[in-house]
């Protein structure tokens, strides 16, 4: 079936043709609607991306009292302070007023003693304190009715974990720290706080976001088949997936010496004991081998189009033998990161034929993505009403 846009109750039930209770042997991966249709897109900002858990700046940027960052996420606007007491605090970056953000950018507070520190939206001056609540709105003496108390700005739930500070829309979500803990051990244990940031890129991908993590999270499945280079590193018989409440990790083990082809640089030095590939919902990747971390952060700009952040992390930064290192390393990153991006924007491509409606999961490998769709399936169901059953369609 096919369709320009889905009302509401063809919406419903696009949610519902995907079963999140069948085991995967049986089931069947979520309808093509779910990648291509404006109008899960909308649905899925408000249930999925703006109800989770963001990495929206490295910490270092937010380390002293007064600074302040600020940007939009899948069209939710956001700032984060730290305050004078040293708390840090997110809030909607949205004016009372005319609905203008705030502060554009990032900087830092004012806080010389004997002023109150504020952010002051550009546009026409209306003032907030650091907590959020409106302190000044000039001109607007004679207004009828004017509840102050209730014209600050809107809260957001922040937290810093490992190497950035976090936002999540709702408010009340539980800590990403309590959620993490089994996996921030293990990350830990390689001592991953320690590595230094070394360099950002961003990629654009004319594919839906979840094409991107979709790949990500296939079990290896297509390593052997897209990325010569890769495989020649990885050992892809150790390949495993592990599933946790809200994320799951995949690992593997460097191929050995006598098993792969000539490269130029030693790739057990890279992928050192092993890699991890660590999947937070429901769009954050963190790549952890050997002396390094990259960091993928994906960013979706509508249901056709999103935004790949990297961020590159090492153990070493000094030195000729150093940084040789580090440009071979992320020289490798690209390599694999255009090979993903043409399958991503192959498969969003074939998504929209008319031809696919949905297809069927590798059961010993791709653990991980039908992991992914059930919890989206859960979050869609909530915020719809729907109730999700086992009934195979
Ligand atoms: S929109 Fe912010 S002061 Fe007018
Ligand atoms: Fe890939």
């Amino acid at each position: 079936m096919r369709f320009s846009t889905l009302d509401p109750e063809a919406l419903r039930r696009e949610v519902e043709r995907f079963d999140a209770e069948l085991p995967i042997e049986r089931a069947f991966t979520p309808p093509s609607s779910w990648y291509v249709e404006p109008a899960f897109y909308a649905l899925e900002q408000r249930a999925v991306l703006w109800r989770s858990w963001q990495p929206v700046a490295r910490a270092e940027k937010l380390a002293q009292p007064g600074d302040y960052v600020s940007g939009c996420y899948a069209g939710m606007p956001w700032v984060v302070v730290r305050g004078d007491d040293g708390e840090l605090r997110g809030f909607h970056n949205v004016c009372a007023h005319k609905g203008r953000e705030v502060v554009t950018g990032s900087g830092r507070v004012d806080l010389a003693a004997g002023r109150e520190p504020r952010l002051v939206c550009g546009y026409h001056a209306w003032a907030y304190r650091l907590d959020g609540a409106l302190a000044s709105a000039p001109q607007m003496a004679g207004v009828e009715a004017f509840a102050r108390e209730t014209m600050g700005l809107s809260p957001l739930a922040v937290e810093q974990w490992g190497h950035w500070v976090f936002v999540n829309g709702d408010a009340g979500a539980a800590p990403l720290s309590r959620t993490l803990a089994p996996l921030d051990g293990a990350l830990e244990a390689g001592g991953w706080r320690e590595l230094t940031f070394v360099q950002r890129v961003e990629y654009e991908v004319a594919s839906n976001w979840k094409v991107i993590a979709d790949n990500y999270l296939d079990g290896g499945y297509h390593v052997p088949h897209m990325h010569p280079t890769l495989a020649a590193q990885i050992d892809m018989k150790s390949y495993r997936t592990e599933l946790f409440e809200h994320y799951s990790v995949q690992t593997s083990s460097p191929r050995s010496a006598d098993a792969r082809g000539p490269l130029d640089y030693d790739p057990e030095a890279r992928i050192g004991g092993g890699a991890i590939y660590a999947w937070i919902y429901p769009t954050l990747m963190l790549n952890r081998y050997g002396p390094c971390l990259d960091s993928n952060h994906l960013v979706p700009l509508g249901p056709h189009r999103c935004k790949v952040i990297y961020e590159f992390y090492f153990a070493e930064t000094e030195g000729e033998q150093a940084r040789r290192f580090i440009e071979q390393s992320i020289a490798q990153a690209e390599i694999t990161q255009r090979e993903d991006i043409e399958i991503c924007e192959s498969v969003q491509i074939g998504l929209g034929s008319p031809a696919y409606d949905r297809g069927r999961y590798a059961p010993r490998v791709e653990q991980g993505e039908h992991h992914f769709h059930q919890l989206l399936a859960r979050a869609y169901a909530a915020e719809l009403g729907v109730t999700l059953c086992s009934a195979s369609r």
